[in-house]
């Protein structure tokens, strides 16, 4: 019967505590491998982000964000008032077709994007050169920080003639084309947006995290632990934003418990092999695990799942996102009508009772999943970098939005680092994951003011 496979289910994605442990310990070895001249499967990129903000930073600055899902345009004002800024924004649809089309496409839409947003916010105005921060969030070679080499696609993004490039001068030449007045004067992560801007008004943070569409962090290392970068004689104390890349930790598949499901989630996405741990925790992968589950269950188990069921809808691939999971993990009624409707409503799906409960305990499973190995992550770089205690700050739809992901990470964080019980509800985390409060147009703003500084001091 169903409780059978629930029961099976359990044990196929619940992490204990152990296997948690084992992960974060080959984690550090692997942050570490990253860092020397040979590498390791997590690129580990230095980001030449070179410093903290104080908090008095100013300027006006355009930002960029182009993540998975929305392309953000910005200006943002640093006032001359500690850690305070002003900020304009519009958001603008990621064109699915966008992501798998080409490259030129990209460019013009986002150069578009951009001089839309000045012609309305600056109608008829003559506008002096303004600097803009692009947040770029895929993996990138940068050698300086206006320069990115995209070292391969990720999100299900699958656009030719990019990887390998730089992809400064591509999105240079889309912007001239168009007369806009704008100076890129930085290239950055998502991550390091959102490290950059979370420590503008909180000096305890010390990683930044994105938990979305895609998974990963960003941490400020010393220049002499980055034995890569030794042939730049930089002085050791200096310290050097990294963009981790964790996403593409455990390539070589050797802790990670993948299922089945994960492992054909990997096969058919654009880049198999690629992005191992991302693919088992980050937004876009969520729904389609459970899809694939679900699938599973009706086809090829004796149980026979939504028997005499029209499964049509549920057969496209990625047709379910994490905020189907969400839904499903928030319903709030004994009986799961919510559930019920969600199932009837967005797939045709009758359900009986028992495969409610399946539904319902299958999100969790999956989403406690994503939390547990996640915080295999965090711990690693608090390990790796001895913090004992510290904040770190987070962005993302799944950080943000889906149930219990907070609570999770913090439960697993306790099992990893061996915190002894909190004395008090109130009491502080030793490291507490909190909401970035602007990711990365703020903190691209910040990177660039800070890159401007450096290049006025000559560094
Ligand atoms: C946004 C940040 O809030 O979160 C982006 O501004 C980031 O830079 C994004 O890429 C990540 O979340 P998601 O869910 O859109 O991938
Ligand atoms: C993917 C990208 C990474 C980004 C993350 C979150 O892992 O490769 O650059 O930071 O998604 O958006």
């Amino acid at each position: 019967d169903l409780l059978q496979e629930i029961k099976w289910l359990e044990e196929l994605f619940t992490v204990p505590t152990a296997k948690l442990k084992e992960i974060t310990t080959h984690f550090v070895a692997e942050l570490t491998k990253g860092l020397t001249v040979e590498g390791g499967s997590i690129p580990m990129n230095p980001t030449w982000c070179m410093s903290y903000p104080t908090g008095y930073e100013t300027g006006t600055f355009l930002a960029l964000d182009m993540g998975g899902t929305n392309l953000r345009v910005c200006e943002i004002t640093l006032t001359d008032k500690k850690s305070e800024f002003d900020i304009i924004q519009s958001k603008y649809r990621m064109p699915e077709e966008l992501k798998t089309g080409e490259a030129d496409e990209l460019w013009e839409y986002i150069a578009d994007c951009l001089q839309q947003f000045l012609s309305s916010h600056h109608p008829d105005e003559k506008i002096d050169e303004m600097h803009l921060g692009f947040t770029f969030s895929y993996p990138a070679t940068q050698n300086y920080i206006d320069h990115g080499i995209l070292q391969t696609w990720t999100k299900g993004f699958d656009i030719d003639g990019v990887e390998g490039e730089n992809v400064v001068p591509m999105f240079k030449t889309a912007l001239e084309k168009r007369g806009v007045p704008i100076k890129l004067t930085a290239l950055i992560n998502d991550t390091t947006g959102t490290l950059i801007a979370s420590a503008y008004t909180d000096t305890a943070i010390k990683i930044g995290c994105i938990f979305g569409t895609g998974c990963n962090a960003a941490y400020m290392e010393d220049c002499g632990s980055i034995p890569k970068l030794a042939h730049m004689n930089l002085p050791p104390d200096t310290p050097m934003a990294i963009n981790c890349e964790w996403g593409a930790f455990d390539n070589e598949n050797k802790v990670l418990p993948r299922t089945p499901y994960d492992i054909i989630v990997d096969k058919e996405s654009p880049r198999p092999g690629q992005q191992s741990f991302e693919k088992m925790i980050a937004g876009l992968y969520l729904g389609e695990i459970f899809r694939l589950v679900l699938l599973d269950l009706h086809d090829n188990k004796e149980v026979h799942i939504f028997e005499e069921q029209n499964l049509d809808k549920l057969r496209k691939a990625y047709t379910l996102d994490s905020s189907f999971l969400s839904l499903i993990e928030e319903d709030p009624f004994e009986n799961l009508s919510e559930v019920q409707f969600l199932f009837q409503n967005k797939l045709g799906i009758s359900a009986t009772r028992p495969e409610l409960e399946l539904i319902r305990r299958l999100a969790e499973l999956i989403g406690t999943r994503a939390a547990r190995l996640s915080a295999c992550g965090v711990a690693a770089i608090a390990k790796k970098k001895n913090f004992e205690t510290c904040h770190v700050g987070a962005d993302g739809s799944v950080f943000n939005k889906y149930p219990h992901f907070k609570a999770r990470g913090a439960q697993a964080l306790y099992e990893i680092l061996d915190w002894p019980a909190k004395k008090s509800k109130k009491a502080e985390d030793p490291i507490e994951i909190l909401a970035a409060e602007d990711g990365s147009g703020v903190g691209a703003a910040l990177i660039a003011a800070l890159t401007m500084k450096r290049v006025k001091e000559g560094n």
